[in-house]
């Protein structure tokens, strides 16, 4: 993202922004997943493992609080969650504040990462 958007002047920017404020969201092509709800609505208390919700909010459209972005997930492609989860839990993606999605990922089983990647994807 840092190379497109490194070329962009501010009124690109705002141009940009205003284009995406207005356009209804793709609906996603993944299918519910009982697992997938369950740790997405309530987490895995007992495995460590915190609720996608209390982050990303409500059907995962994304939150701004503050400085923070909690960016929007839902009905973004299967195939992609599930990389993007691999690659918080084995390391080979670091760009969160603190870590906060490696250690979201970290307890997180292949089967549980497809079932989140499934869930997440039809929302
Ligand atoms: C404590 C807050 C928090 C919780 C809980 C949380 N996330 Fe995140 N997540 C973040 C932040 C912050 C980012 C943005 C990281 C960045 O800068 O790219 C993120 C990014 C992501 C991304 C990458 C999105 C993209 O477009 O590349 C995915 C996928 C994701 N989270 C899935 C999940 C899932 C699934 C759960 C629940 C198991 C979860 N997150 C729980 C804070 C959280």
């Amino acid at each position: 993202m840092t190379i497109m958007a490194r070329g962009l002047s501010d009124a690109a920017f705002v141009d940009i922004a205003a284009h995406f404020a207005v356009s209804k969201p793709v609906p996603g092509e993944g299918r519910d997943n009982p697992r997938g709800r369950e740790l997405f609505l309530n987490g895995d208390a007992g495995k460590g493992v915190p609720a996608c919700v209390g982050c990303h909010g409500a059907n995962g459209r994304g939150v701004v609080s503050g400085s923070v972005i909690y960016p929007a997930i839902g009905g973004q492609q299967v195939v992609y969650l599930r990389e993007q989860l691999r690659n918080w839990r084995n390391g080979g993606r670091r760009n969160s504040a603190g870590g906060v999605m490696n250690e979201v990922a970290k307890p997180l089983t292949d089967d549980e990462i497809a079932a989140l990647a499934e869930y997440v994807g039809s929302l």
